[in-house]
């Protein structure tokens, strides 16, 4: 079984489980003076309008099972009209035959969103070969430290990262957004990526997907002390506030809810993974358009509740973080 499928297979297998989102609250409010007809929900992103505030984050592509997943998530992407991310187009790089388990994503969405992904330390002249195999709107270039570290066949060499990231963003012509792969983003590393010029961080935290435990259980001596490596992308987002960037929140959303927070500590868009990967595997085209419809009416009953008419106005929002939290907020400088 090739890497990919063994990634799909075990992110399948990972239970939906508590996280730092719930240890947030919003203030309740009685007198909301809210109306369901007035809510936007739409938001600007890479400087174009999208009618929802979420995307289909990263996740595949490079196998027979990859192209099937890829064409179902394009059919989500295509009813909600919202981006959809490719998983890592390295793969197609390396074995051109390949290339259509992605190109599936634009036959089944011509006028999608796209946002391709590949790995970090690569050069211009190889990003730029990237673009050129593959249309896209944007790209993501994802820091995944702890996968590489821990992944048996896992790149031990991560030095020159930022360089790449820096000349990369020097070069390219449609918004790059760097992301992690579900291991959060220190303050530290968002002023690096900012010095580097990068406007779009997508802060991707702990709290669902876990790929320390995926590695983990490809390797024959698994190192399991790191299974808990990691911010939360609720600490990710604590982390971000009042970073001069457009701030990506993904890992670990499960429901409406969720989304809203994020937008609540300063998100300006949410991506999800797993979620979609569970909805396309484990159930048919209308139960998953149901689940959706379900989580932006969560979305839009939090909203009502909060009194805000649109996603921005949640950053103003009183929202009630719990101890821990709040232990953890006062001590990022
Ligand atoms: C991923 N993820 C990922 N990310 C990336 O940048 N490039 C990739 O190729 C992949 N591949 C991949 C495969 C599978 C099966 C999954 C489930 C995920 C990581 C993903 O984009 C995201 O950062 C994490 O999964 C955390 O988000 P969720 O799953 O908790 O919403």
């Amino acid at each position: 079984m090739n890497r990919k499928d063994d990634h799909i297979r075990l992110a399948l297998a990972q239970k939906t489980i508590t996280n730092d989102f719930d240890r947030i609250r919003f203030k309740h409010q009685s007198l909301p003076e809210s109306n369901l007809v007035n809510l936007d929900m739409t938001v600007t992103l890479f400087n174009k309008r999208f009618p929802l505030p979420f995307f289909i984050n990263a996740m595949t592509g490079g196998s027979e099972q990859a192209k099937n997943m890829n064409e179902r998530l394009a059919k989500l992407a295509r009813h909600f009209k919202i981006p959809i991310a490719t998983g890592s187009l390295s793969i197609a790089m390396k074995q051109p035959a390949l290339l259509e388990t992605f190109q599936v994503i634009r036959q089944v969405y011509p006028e999608a969103f796209i946002i391709g992904n590949i790995g970090a330390g690569h050069d211009w002249a190889y990003v730029e070969s990237v673009k050129k195999l593959f249309s896209m709107q944007a790209l993501q270039i994802h820091v995944n430290a702890p996968q590489e570290v821990l992944m048996p066949e896992g790149d031990k060499n991560l030095v020159g990262w930022t360089n790449k990231v820096k000349e990369v963003q020097a070069h390219i012509d449609i918004p790059l957004i760097i992301k992690e792969v579900g291991f959060g983003m220190s303050r530290e590393t968002i002023k690096t990526l900012i010095e580097c010029g990068v406007q779009y961080i997508d802060v991707a935290g702990r709290g669902g997907t876990n790929f320390a435990k995926i590695e983990n259980a490809r390797r024959t001596s698994a190192l399991s002390i790191f299974d808990d490596w990691g911010l939360s992308t609720v600490e990710s987002l604590l982390e971000a506030q009042g970073m001069n960037a457009t701030i990506i929140a993904s890992g670990g959303i499960r429901h409406g809810l969720d989304i809203v927070k994020a937008f609540a500590l300063g998100a300006k868009a949410v991506g999800l993974s797993g979620y979609f990967l569970k909805l396309v595997s484990e159930h048919s085209f209308e139960e998953a358009i149901q689940a959706i419809e379900k989580l932006i009416l969560e979305m839009k009953s939090a909203m009502m509740m909060l009194g805000v008419t649109n996603l921005l106005q949640l950053n103003q929002a009183p929202l009630i973080l719990d101890s821990a939290l709040l232990a953890y907020q006062k001590q990022i400088v």
